[in-house]
C-alpha cells in the first residue's frame, strides 16, 4: 500500500473516507450540496459514529458519482481512535473496486503523531499474502493500492516515514514468516529470509550451525532438534545503534518452525497450526527490521532459536537427559515441551556472549496460557517489579497488550526432577507458570528478565483493527516501543 500525506484532496477518482465522532456530524459540511443527502443516508443506516462503526454511501461529487465511506470515531483518546480509523479504512475498501482512497482528517485536530498512526494502522491492515493463491477471483483481489491523507498537520508525513513506516515494515516481514507453511519456512530458510530482509540495514547477523552449538554443548536445543533432517540454527542479530558501551537489550524468540510434538505427538486436528510455533523468532527478526530502518539509538542484540520439533528413529524420548550450554541437565519428560528447552540454550549463549542487563523473551510456549488468557492478552512474567512495570505500559501503548503472571518459588519446585536438576514439564495446573520458571532457571543472576507467552497472540482467527485473520505479527510493536520508552527515552 502506498501512503502518502497532502495539502488537499487530489482530482480525479477516489473513495473519500470521512471520520465522524459520535453524534457530531461536522465533518460532512465538506460534502458541500451532498450533505443533507449524506446525513439522512447515515441516518437510514443507523450510524452513530461511535467508534469502528461505518456506513457507505455514493454521492454526486460536482459531476462524480463518489464513494463516500464515514467511519465512526467514537470518543476514544486520539491514537486509539487514529488507529481503528486508518485500520477500518483499509478494511472496508481494500478489495471494493476503488484503487485509491483519501482520508479528510480536516476538522479532527488530530496531533501529528496521531494523524501518522491513521497511516500505520492503514498500511498494516492492508497486508495480505497471496503468494500460493493461483486462482483467486478478479472480484477476490485488492483494488487498493493507495491511501492518500490530507488534513493532517504539516510534520504528520514526516512522522509517519521515520516513526512508524519502520514499524510497518517490520511487521510485514514477521508476518510473512509466520504465514509461509512449513515445508518453505524451516531453521536454513527463516535464516535466508532474516539475512535477505535485513541486509543493507546494518543489522549485523551472525549463525551458528549444528556443529558449532554441539561445541558450546547446547545440549537442550539440539535434543529437540535431532528428530528432524531439518539442522537446526541459531540466529543471532546485532543493532549498536548507540555507538560501544554499557550492556545491550536482548531479545530472545522460539523458533520452532513447526512442532509436531515430537514423540510426545499432538493430535492431528489443528497441528498445522504449528507452523506459526516460530512467531516469538518471527518477532525479533521484525522488531530488529523495524529498529534499523528507524535508526534506534540502542544497542540490542536478538537471539533466534530455530528448530524442527519431529518425531523419528533419532528423536529424542521422553526420559532422556540432556546436558544444556549452562550445565544444568534436564530431564525431557514429555518432548512437546521444545520451546523451554530451545530458549534455555539460546538465554545461556547470550548471557555468557553479550552479557545483556536485560533479557526479553518471546515463544509462543504454552496452551495454557490460551485458557489464562484467551486472544486479549500475551502473559507477562518477569524476576524484576521496573521491568515488568516498564512492560505492561509498553504493552498498552503499543498494542501488543500484556498480562501480568505470576512467578512463585512452590511453581518452581513443581520441576524438581528425581534424576536430573529439573524436569521440562510440571503437572498441568498451571502449565504456563511452570514454564516459565522453567525459563528462569537459565537466567543469571542480577540479569533483568521478562518472559512473553505469545501463544494466543501470533495467530488470529479473526481481523483485528490492524490485522486480517492470520499472522498478527505480535511482538514487533512491543519490541520497537520498548526500545523508543525505555532504552531511546
Ligand atoms: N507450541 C506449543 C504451545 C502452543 C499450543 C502454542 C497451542 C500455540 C497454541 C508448545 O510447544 C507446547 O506444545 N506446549 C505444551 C506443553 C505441555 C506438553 C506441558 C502444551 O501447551 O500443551
Ligand atoms: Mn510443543
Ligand atoms: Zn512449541
Amino acid at each position: 500500500m502506498q501512503i502518502r500525506f497532502a495539502d488537499h484532496r487530489p482530482e480525479g477518482d477516489y473513495a473519500l473516507v470521512l471520520p465522524v465522532a459520535g453524534k457530531d456530524r461536522k465533518t460532512l459540511g465538506s460534502l458541500g450540496p451532498g450533505e443533507a443527502a449524506a446525513n439522512a443516508a447515515l441516518d437510514r443506516q443507523r450510524f452513530d459514529g461511535e467508534a469502528s462503526s461505518t456506513a457507505e454511501l455514493f454521492f454526486d461529487d460536482s459531476g462524480t458519482v463518489r464513494r463516500l465511506v464515514a467511519i465512526g470515531t467514537g470518543t476514544s483518546t486520539p491514537a486509539e481512535a487514529a488507529e481503528k480509523l486508518g485500520g477500518n479504512t483499509s478494511a472496508k475498501l481494500l478489495t471494493s473496486g476503488d484503487t485509491k482512497a483519501v482520508i479528510d482528517l480536516g476538522g479532527l485536530n488530530y496531533d501529528a503523531d496521531s494523524a501518522a498512526r491513521v497511516a500505520l494502522a492503514a498500511a498494516l491492515r492492508s497486508w495480505r499474502y497471496d503468494r500460493y493463491r493461483t486462482t483467486l477471483k478478479d472480484k477476490q483481489k485488492p483494488t487498493l493500492t493507495e491511501i492518500v491523507i490530507v488534513g493532517a498537520p504539516a510534520d504528520a508525513g514526516q512522522r509517519y516515514t521515520s516513526r512508524w513506516e519502520p514499524v510497518v515494515v517490520g511487521t510485514e516481514l514477521t508476518r510473512e514468516l509466520v504465514t509461509e507453511p512449513p515445508n518453505i519456512i524451516y531453521p536454513e530458510t527463516f535464516v535466508e529470509r532474516a539475512k535477505a530482509a535485513l541486509e543493507g540495514t546494518g543489522v549485523e547477523i551472525e549463525v551458528l550451525d549444528k556443529a558449532a552449538m554441539t561445541k558450546l554443548g547446547m545440549g537442550a536445543l539440539l535434543g529437540v532438534a535431532q528428530g528432524s533432517i531439518r539442522e537446526p540454527r541459531l540466529l543471532i542479530l546485532k543493532w549498536n545503534g548507540a555507538g560501544e558501551g554499557g550492556q545491550p537489550t536482548a531479545f530472545v524468540g522460539k523458533g520452532v518452525t513447526f512442532d509436531t510434538g515430537g514423540i510426545s505427538i499432538k493430535p492431528a486436528q489443528g497441528m498445522e497450526a504449528m507452523k506459526w510455533d516460530m512467531g516469538g523468532a518471527g518477532a525479533v527478526v521484525g522488531g530488529f527490521k523495524a529498529l534499523a530502518l528507524r535508526k534506534a539509538k540502542a544497542n540490542v542484540v536478538g537471539i533466534c532459536g530455530l528448530v524442527e520439533n519431529m518425531p523419528g528413529g533419532n528423536a529424542q524420548r521422553p526420559g532422556d537427559v540432556v546436558t544444556t550450554m549452562s550445565g544444568q541437565t534436564v530431564e525431557v519428560i514429555n518432548t512437546d515441551a521444545e520451546g523451554r528447552l530451545v530458549l534455555a540454550d539460546a538465554i545461556a549463549y547470550v548471557q555468557k556472549n553479550f552479557h545483556p542487563s536485560t533479557i526479553v523473551d518471546f515463544a509462543t510456549l504454552t496452551g495454557a496460557i490460551l485458557i489464562s488468557l484467551g486472544h486479549e492478552w500475551a502473559g507477562l512474567f518477569s524476576n524484576n517489579e521496573e521491568l515488568a512495570t516498564q512492560l505492561l505500559k509498553v504493552g498498552e501503548e503499543s498494542g501488543d497488550k500484556l498480562w501480568r503472571m505470576p512467578l512463585a518459588e512452590p511453581f518452581d519446585r513443581l520441576i524438581d526432577s528425581p534424576i536430573a536438576d529439573v524436569k521440562n514439564v510440571g503437572p498441568r495446573e498451571g502449565g504456563s507458570i511452570t514454564a516459565a520458571h522453567f525459563v528462569q532457571r537459565f537466567v543469571d543472576e542480577g540479569v533483568r528478565w521478562a518472559h512473553v507467552d505469545m501463544a494466543g497472540k501470533a495467530w488470529s482467527d479473526k481481523a483485528g483493527t490492524t490485522y486480517d485473520k492470520g499472522a498478527t505479527g505480535y511482538g514487533v510493536r512491543l519490541i520497537d516501543q520498548y526500545v523508543a520508552d525505555v532504552i531511546e527515552r
